[in-house]
């Protein structure tokens, strides 16, 4: 077992450099399944999920050449099988994405039920939906998601979303990418990242258009081509290192991003005392000398506050003077973190599950604590980071699915972390 070991108390300072996005890089390697050709991914972040879909597509029989660490050339023409089997993918809640690429290619998929962090109901009835309206048939059973059409066909229709779906709305899109006719979706996702699987398809021969707006329209085209496509850069990664600023009364450029991503979180910081300097690919957060101020945070779909973003925020809302509330909108169980946090000193309590209530303190405590899930794991790693003494982190498993060196990076601020095995 590994965790991370850490002596707080340092201002983080520096420039670090944001990889690309998990949460785009995870559907386009999927969508690469809707092409023969050969396709280069530049920008892929090399975490476990990108590995767990990368070992899936060498699974299904596709050609996967690492050129570098964030470099893949892939051919997926060899693939022969249109069911996922690879044991792993079971970890990732990105597995569905390999049900509207193979769907959208082959007519047909079977993909194990997908994993991913346990933050509350991710049900999959949008998806379901989408590819019903798109003409196949699906089944969800107990274990896996089983969609066909290869007695009908599939055919461009329109679709209504009732909930804002990031995930319905990308594999739609995968569906719909080589289905004849046009294919509209109201209510869709805005975030940055259905932008980017749009983009990466247009870059190949696709016809989208409105991703980054509640309509998305997707005119079928027969084939698509390859080329060669950089991933974005990642907005929660990024506003993690920049609440690491806030948190520790730091000093950070975070750089190769695209600020416009981050203005929701931009504006929270500037809310709670640090100063933003902005420039074309970084910002630089810098922390208040005395204490951050308390706020009012909702977590909303794009362009509002990122719910991967509330675990950080809320840590930084624990050491800010006076009471902040924090409302999660998007998932139910958001807040598993609280009992982990509460052992560093933090005065937080949870109301139905949905909003939390944050006397700040002047300081946390270093404590031994467990990651309960990606995003809440790197928001404890920040809290340990300003805490008086030293943490320990398990399930760092869940934070290094999403973070590429992370603490790798930490250190390069300054941090005193190391990452230890333990038998
Ligand atoms: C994606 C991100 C995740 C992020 C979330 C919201 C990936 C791999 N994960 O997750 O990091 O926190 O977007 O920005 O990209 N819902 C339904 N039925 C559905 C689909 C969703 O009820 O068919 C609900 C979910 O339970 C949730 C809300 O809608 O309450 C938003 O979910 P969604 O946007 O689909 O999130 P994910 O794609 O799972």
């Amino acid at each position: 077992m590994e965790l991370y070991r850490i002596k707080g108390g340092k201002p983080l300072c520096g420039t670090v450099n944001i990889s690309g996005a998990k949460n785009a890089a995870l559907p386009i390697l999927a969508a690469t399944i809707l092409t023969d050709e050969t396709i280069t991914l530049e920008n892929v972040p090399k975490v476990n999920d990108t590995n767990i879909m990368v070992e899936t597509l060498l699974n299904l029989g596709a050609s996967v050449e690492y050129i570098d660490d964030n470099t893949l050339k892939i051919n997926t023409s060899t693939v022969k099988k249109y069911s996922v089997d690879n044991p792993s993918i079971k970890k990732i809640r990105a597995s569905y994405y390999f049900a509207g690429a193979l769907l959208g290619r082959y007519k047909q998929a079977r993909v194990p039920l997908p994993g991913g962090c346990n933050i509350g109901g991710r049900g999959l009835d949008m998806h379901e939906k989408g590819f019903e309206a798109l003409g196949a048939t699906v089944d969800i059973t107990e274990s896996e998601i089983v969609v066909d059409a290869t007695k009908t066909g599939l055919y461009g229709t329109k679709m209504y979303m009732d909930k804002v779906s990031v995930g319905a709305t990308i594999n739609i899109m995968l569906a719909a990418v080589l289905t004849p006719g046009k294919t509209v979706i109201e209510g869709a996702a805005k975030e940055p990242h259905v932008v980017d699987v749009a983009n990466f398809i247009n870059g190949i021969g696709g016809h989208i258009t409105g991703a980054g707006t509640d309509k998305i329209r997707i005119n079928g085209v027969p084939a698509l081509h390859g080329g060669t496509y950089a991933v974005i850069p990642d907005q929660i990664e990024a506003g993690t290192f920049m609440m690491a600023a806030a948190i520790t009364h730091g000093d950070i450029v975070v750089d190769n991003v695209i600020p416009t991503h981050l203005d929701s979180i931009s504006s929270k910081l500037k809310e709670i005392g640090c100063k933003i300097i902005e420039s074309d690919e970084n910002v630089r957060v810098i922390g208040p000398e005395g204490r951050l101020k308390r706020t009012q945070v909702k977590t909303l779909p794009y362009p509002g506050f990122p719910t991967d973003m509330q675990p950080q925020i809320s840590v930084a809302l624990g050491l800010a003077d006076g009471c902040s509330t924090v409302v999660e909108s998007i998932f139910d169980n958001r807040f598993m973190y609280v009992n982990e946090l509460k052992k560093m000193g933090c005065n937080i309590v949870v109301d139905e599950c949905t909003t939390a209530y944050i006397e700040g303190v002047e300081y946390y405590q270093g404590a031994n604590i467990t990651s309960p899930d990606l995003r809440a794991g790197a928001a404890l790693v920040l809290a340990a980071l300003s805490a008086n003494g030293q943490s320990e982190i398990d399930g760092i498993e869940y934070i290094e699915r999403g973070y590429e060196n992370f603490d790798k990076k930490l250190r390069l601020l300054g941090a005193d972390i190391e990452k230890i095995s333990r038998e």
